[in-house]
């Protein structure tokens, strides 16, 4: 553990980081693979699987600069909508490469989880999650989690529906309650998002735990997006002077609830 921590500091001195204000939770909306493939005149598909090296390259970076948790929009429950071929290329792709990736994962301190109704995705996707997040059930240096079948609003109905199975009094009910009935009740909110291909939306990601989140937005298409853009991210954040609605101005990563 010492020896991560070393390298953490390391690395942080060599790109010019506070190993102080490193996010603890950063959410990535990965987005242009479609676009990234047209413009090689490639299918939308040759996109997503190019996406995967960025996936890799934002896990280095954020193992290498101490980041706790990193949740990536893998498939939203909008993305059910988009052709059969697409979504099967991409349950087939997931399953793919959590077979290929798991045990290197592993080897580098990964722990894998899900949020979203992956109830809904194919059976085979379901096992191979299933596995990996109990292959990798130990590992502490890094908590990948990997948001598919999810929706903000599909997760805040189900929250609401949970609430009320409780059996708790309307005036029982505070933030803190709604906090504890999402997928994310164990997890701190992320103080980083970062949004590639230039849209500026949040498309249904998180919209809960986002409340007090800096926005990066990156011009750079997904599969596009290495190692150095991620820094760039963090180093972005580490500029942004963060008040939680207070008239405090603070530097410091102060958790947000
Ligand atoms: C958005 O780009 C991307 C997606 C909907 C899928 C992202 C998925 C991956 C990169 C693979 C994830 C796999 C693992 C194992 C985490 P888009 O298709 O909307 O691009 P466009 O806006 O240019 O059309």
């Amino acid at each position: 553990m010492k020896a991560v921590e070393n390298q953490q500091l390391e690395s942080c001195a060599a790109w010019g980081l506070d190993p102080q204000r490193i996010p603890k939770h950063v959410a990535i909306i990965m987005d242009g693979n479609g676009r990234w493939a047209k413009e090689r005149g490639e299918s939308r598909v040759f996109g997503h699987m190019n996406g995967i090296d960025s996936v890799r390259a934002s896990v280095e970076a954020a193992l290498e600069l101490g980041v706790n948790h990193l949740t990536l929009y893998a498939f939203s429950t909008e993305n059910w909508s988009r052709p059969v071929e697409e979504v099967n290329a991409l349950m087939d792709l997931l399953v793919e490469t959590l077979i290929k990736e798991v045990e290197a994962l592993a080897d580098k301190g990964v722990r894998l989880r899900t949020i979203g109704d992956t109830g809904a995705l194919p059976t085979s996707c379901q096992a191979q999650l299933k596995l990996a997040a109990e292959q990798t059930a130990h590992q502490e240096n890094l908590e990948l989690i990997l948001a598919l079948s999810y929706s903000s609003k599909w997760e805040m109905v189900e929250a609401v529906k949970a609430v009320m199975a409780s059996g708790l009094k309307p005036e029982e009910v505070d933030a803190q309650v709604i906090s504890d009935h999402l997928t994310t009740r164990d997890l701190p909110d992320p103080e980083l998002m970062i949004r590639t291909s230039g849209e500026h939306r949040i498309s249904n990601f998180l919209l809960w735990q986002m409340a007090y989140t800096e926005f990066h937005f990156s011009p750079v298409l997904w599969p596009d997006f290495g190692k150095e853009e991620f820094i760039g991210a963090i180093r972005d954040f580490q500029n942004r002077k963060r008040r939680f609605g207070g008239l405090l101005d603070t530097n410091h990563n102060v958790e947000s609830r």
